[in-house]
């Protein structure tokens, strides 16, 4: 569960504060899944870092189930991120002379919670329900785009996350990919009880969702 309490995020200087994120609360409850959308520049990536506590509000709570992630120190937040969310980055960031299967276990590797003699039965479980099994000892530029898209998803539930956030998953795909990263959202929110949050320009993407959050200037218009 995703709960935000009036969350504002400030930037600029003292007597000259300009509001990026102003006064925003929602709910999205567990296993389910929710999409932002909002034009560019209306603060959507600025609220998924807020959420997965690499930045902090000027205001307001974020809560992920009993946790409030924006009231935690900077080390605690970092610790809790790691074990507790995953996040799709748009632009990947994959390690070029890792393979896809050393690139999906590097956060479990950082995890102490989980042993490093299961992290290869827990990659080769994730990438087969995903797809992408036969893959895992390619690098990264063997791989065509929907792949490491899907790749990148199985990186972000290697350490078992209660929430996954994904920055535009389908912003570089064709039709047919977006459909599969589509399914495999959908497969991770009933296989392993995740909640989604993603960010997207996609109204294709839109009509999948649980609820919608439209952003504009920062201000939450609509949540349906
Ligand atoms: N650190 C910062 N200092 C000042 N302004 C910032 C900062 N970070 C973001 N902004 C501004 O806040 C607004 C929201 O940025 P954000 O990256 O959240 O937009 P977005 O909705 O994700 O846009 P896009 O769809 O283009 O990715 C933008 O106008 C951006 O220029
Ligand atoms: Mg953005």
């Amino acid at each position: 569960m995703i709960r935000l309490s009036k969350i504002s995020k400030a930037v600029g200087i003292e007597n000259n504060n300009h509001y990026i994120i102003k006064d925003i609360s929602f709910t999205l409850d567990s296993k389910k899944l929710g999409v932002i959308s909002g034009r560019s520049g209306a603060g959507k990536t600025t609220l998924l870092h807020l959420i997965a506590g690499l930045d902090i509000p000027t205001d307001g709570e974020c809560w992920v189930d009993e946790t409030c992630i924006s009231k935690l120190d900077s080390e605690k937040r970092a610790k809790f991120r790691l074990e507790n969310i995953g996040f799709v980055f748009q632009s990947f960031n994959f390690l070029a002379s890792l393979t896809i299967s050393e690139n999906i276990s590097v956060p479990a590797y950082l995890n102490n919670g989980i042993k490093n003699s299961d992290i290869a039965q827990k990659v080769k479980s994730i990438t087969e329900i995903l797809g992408i099994d036969s893959l895992l000892d390619r690098y990264p530029n063997e791989v065509s785009g929907g792949e490491i898209q899907r790749a990148s998803i199985a990186r972000a539930l290697i350490n078992n996350p209660k929430i996954v956030l994904a920055d535009e998953p389908t912003g570089n795909l064709d039709t047919e990919n977006r459909e599969i990263v589509l399914q495999s959202f959908k497969r991770i929110i009933s296989e392993f009880g995740v909640t989604v949050l993603m960010v997207t320009h996609d109204k294709e993407l839109e009509k999948s969702a649980d609820t919608i959050f439209h952003l504009n200037d920062g201000v939450l218009l609509e949540a349906k």
